[in-house]
């Protein structure tokens, strides 16, 4: 089957974040008292924000009612506003609006397939939302990466089969998530963290969607 859709994951995939989602997390990990590495953060990225607090309070052997944990996750959405609030076009990563630019331009069909509940207002600092027929997010989906959801999401939304569609992760819960659904996996980072992504690149600099295509069509 022809590819005719790219989906893209948004933090660290089009723009860095998630060196924000970092710190934001340390800084509250820190304040209860939890250890919070680069490498826990690994295994944080593509996850909801619940189940992201879940896995702090379990490695930290912490346990805390309710309503508490609601008022620490709006305590760490807040740190991390304060530097989404800065956030503009510049903050887009190497390649990707040459590259989106190009496959716009070849009637590629583009969906978003975040798991945060603040990418609208990331794509619109950035003004990346031009590119996106569909826009699935954390305020759309009820389960989250690994779950295929927010991926199946946004296919049914451009009108696509899984496997015409391309998703691009910067997650192993992400490219864990496109595999189970059927979908054409790049990975962005390094082989050590995403081993089951299809074809891996550091980031998207230089590279076109015509390489891509006919990396992944056999
Ligand atoms: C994902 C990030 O894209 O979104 C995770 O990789 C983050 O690190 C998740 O926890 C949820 O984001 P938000 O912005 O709704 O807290
Ligand atoms: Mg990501």
């Amino acid at each position: 089957m022809a590819i005719r859709a790219f989906i893209f994951d948004l933090d660290g995939v089009l723009v860095d974040t998630a060196k924000y989602h970092f710190n934001a997390w340390q800084r509250l990990a820190n304040s209860i008292g939890v250890d919070f590495t680069i490498e826990d953060n690994e295994k944080l990225k593509g996850l909801s924000r619940e189940d992201s607090f879940d896995l702090i309070l379990k490695w930290g052997n912490k346990s805390m009612p309710a309503e508490e944990k609601q008022e620490k996750m709006l305590l760490k959405n807040d740190w991390y506003l304060e530097m989404v609030k800065a956030m503009d076009a510049s903050e887009i990563l190497p390649g990707i609006s040459a590259f989106m630019d190009e496959a716009r331009a070849m009637g590629i069909k583009m969906a978003l397939g975040s798991a945060s509940r603040n990418a609208p207002l990331i794509l619109e600092k950035t003004g990346l939302i031009q590119y996106f027929e569909a826009v699935i997010d954390g305020n759309q989906t009820t389960k989250s990466k690994p779950d295929p959801q927010v991926f199946l999401l946004g296919a049914k939304a451009l009108g696509v089969n899984p496997q015409e569609a391309v998703v691009f992760e910067d997650s192993e819960a992400g490219i864990e998530a496109a595999i189970t659904g059927g979908f054409k996996t790049v990975g962005i980072g390094i082989p050590e963290n995403l081993p089951k992504a299809e074809i891996l690149f550091t980031n998207l600099e230089n590279i076109t969607p015509k390489q891509i295509i006919s990396k992944l069509t056999p």
